[in-house]
């Protein structure tokens, strides 16, 4: 489990083993346009502004995982306690 933090706002978001970050954060109310759910066509991009994302897409590059600055949380998790995101 980690917690997302929701840049604009402050709110943080906790993300459970059993659901998907994009799960929680649509529980949560906020809008994130998705369509595959199985990190391959990049609809739920998000950008990150600070931890380390647990990349499991096959969209990124891996240069552009390694950058950790974006992820697709609708199979992605985290490496940090926390991810803060550009929402
Ligand atoms: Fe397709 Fe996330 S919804 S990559």
């Amino acid at each position: 489990a980690f917690d997302i933090e929701i840049a604009s706002s402050g709110r943080v978001i906790p993300v459970r083993a059993d659901t998907t970050a994009l799960q929680a954060l649509l529980d949560a109310g906020l809008d994130i346009p998705m369509s595959c759910e199985q990190g391959v066509c990049g609809t739920c991009l998000t950008r990150v502004k600070s931890g380390q994302p647990d990349h499991r897409d096959h969209y990124l590059t891996p240069e552009e995982q390694a950058a950790n600055d974006q992820f697709l949380p609708c199979c992605s998790r985290a490496r940090s306690a926390r991810l803060v995101l550009d929402l």
